[in-house]
């Protein structure tokens, strides 16, 4: 089985340059059929879910090309609306093309997303809310059924603001027949640059950053070309690492703005922040400090996806921290590897309590999903001596070349 060796326990030194962000990258290659015509992506993380996506949309018909940097869509033709079960099943994201497909082909039919080991990752706002907008769903033994003959705007409330159903009511809602108000939207930057891509292309969102969306359907939309954001995610994924494992790093096109609650808890662990022209600077000496209580919760507060970086890098705090996960109902799933490398962790329900220890040891690790395999390495990074993560495909997901980035940080893998 693949893995990947660390030689942990130096302090890191070096520059890493921020890819696309992924959360964002994705629903805008959903909701490229949006369009018939031809759409330009730059900066689109070439990441294992990017890839995926791309073969799904190959297998409704579009032509897919790399031209140097630059992704090239074209949407013109589309000839199927069922996403393929082997896809389907793969990702999450797969569920993001409900919206996009209804909104096009006015039917579709995808498989359960299921759930993975972070939770059960149901999808009951996503079909309550398209529901609102004229979807009519049947369950067929191969997932779900879809059609929407007429899209009608309305006003709907979600009952969570979640991130994946807030992006569905926006790809059903931009070319539906009349307005769609969206109250109580997920305000994660995502969303915003999903409607930035879409105004883009002559869609009319407005309340972009707020959670309520207003927006008025149009008949058609037209080509363009288009650059994503950095990847939030990612960029908090190396702070945390430098917290941990020490040193003096650069983070070039970090969303800084979109860092708030991160640099919060980081300034809190005793960690130098200071934005420079190059990018943002990272400077950590010795051991990070602990914090008193961290919860995860949805935009602008602490991302749900850095709670396991930030689990990792407080085991090794002076003192004790506790992490609340608001978010996942099962996203502690590190701890025991963390406790095999020698941290003191116990957690309770959503509760985890952090005694930090002065150092870790390397270990055996096994990565069983893609913020938790990126935990590891940051405990990998930070501990004494060797260590091996197995099944690190699933950081690929995310990451876009974790080898390089690590060894541009100067550590030994
Ligand atoms: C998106 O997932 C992200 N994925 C996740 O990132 C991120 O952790 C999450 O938002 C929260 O920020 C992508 O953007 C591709 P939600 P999503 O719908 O849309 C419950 C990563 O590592 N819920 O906001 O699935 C759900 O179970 C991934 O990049 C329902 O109960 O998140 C969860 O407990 C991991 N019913 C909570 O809401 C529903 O219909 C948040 O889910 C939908 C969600």
């Amino acid at each position: 089985m693949e893995y990947l060796e660390i030689e942990g326990g130096n302090p890191l030194c070096g520059q890493v340059c921020i890819q696309g962000s992924k959360n964002a990258a994705l629903p805008i290659l959903s909701a490229v059929i949006l369009h018939h015509g031809t759409t330009v992506l730059r900066n689109c993380p070439k990441i294992i879910d990017v890839i995926y996506m791309l073969e799904i949309l190959k297998d409704f018909g579009c032509c897919v090309s790399w031209e140097g940097a630059a992704l090239v869509i074209d949407a013109s033709r589309l000839c199927d609306s069922q996403v393929a079960e082997c896809y389907g099943r793969q990702m999450r994201s797969s569920i993001m093309l409900l919206g996009s497909l209804l909104g096009r082909m006015k039917q579709a039919s995808v498989s359960y997303p299921g759930g993975c080991v972070i939770g059960e990752r149901p999808i009951d706002i996503h079909l309550a809310a398209l529901e609102k907008l004229g979807a009519v769903f049947t369950e067929t033994p191969a997932g779900l059924k879809a059609v929407c003959e007429k899209p009608a705007g309305t006003m709907l409330r979600l009952p969570f603001p979640s991130v994946g159903a807030t992006e569905n009511v926006i790809l059903l809602a931009v070319l539906a027949e009349g307005t769609t108000i969206l109250e109580n939207a997920a305000k994660e930057p995502e969303i915003g640059e999903l409607c930035r891509f879409l105004n883009s292309m002559g869609a009319g969102i407005e309340g972009m950053g707020t959670s309520k969306l207003v927006i008025a359907g149009v008949k058609e939309l037209h080509d363009t070309d288009f650059t994503i954001m950095s990847d939030r995610i990612v960029a908090g994924t190396y702070m945390l690492m430098t917290a941990a494992a020490g040193g003096d790093v650069l983070l070039k096109e970090a969303p800084l703005e979109q860092l708030e609650s991160v640099q919060k808890v980081l300034w809190q662990m005793g960690v130098r922040q200071e934005v420079q022209e190059e990018g943002l600077r990272i400077q950590s000496m010795g051991r990070p400090k602990c914090v008193q209580e961290v919860c995860t919760r949805p935009y602008p507060g602490f991302p749900t996806d850095l709670q396991s970086p930030l689990l990792a890098a407080l085991a090794l705090a002076e003192g004790t921290s506790v992490i609340r996960e608001t978010i996942f109902e099962a996203r502690f799933k590190i701890v025991e590897d963390l406790c095999r490398m020698g941290a003191n962790i116990h957690v309770d329900g959503q509760h985890a309590v952090i005694q930090g220890v002065k150092q870790l040891k390397g270990a055996e690790l096994t990565a069983h999903e893609l913020r938790g395999g990126a935990a590891l390495v940051i405990a990998a990074a930070a501990a004494k001596g060797t260590s091996r993560v197995y099944q690190y495909h699933y950081i690929a997901r995310g990451y876009e070349n974790i080898i390089r980035d690590l060894q541009s940080l100067g550590v030994v893998v």
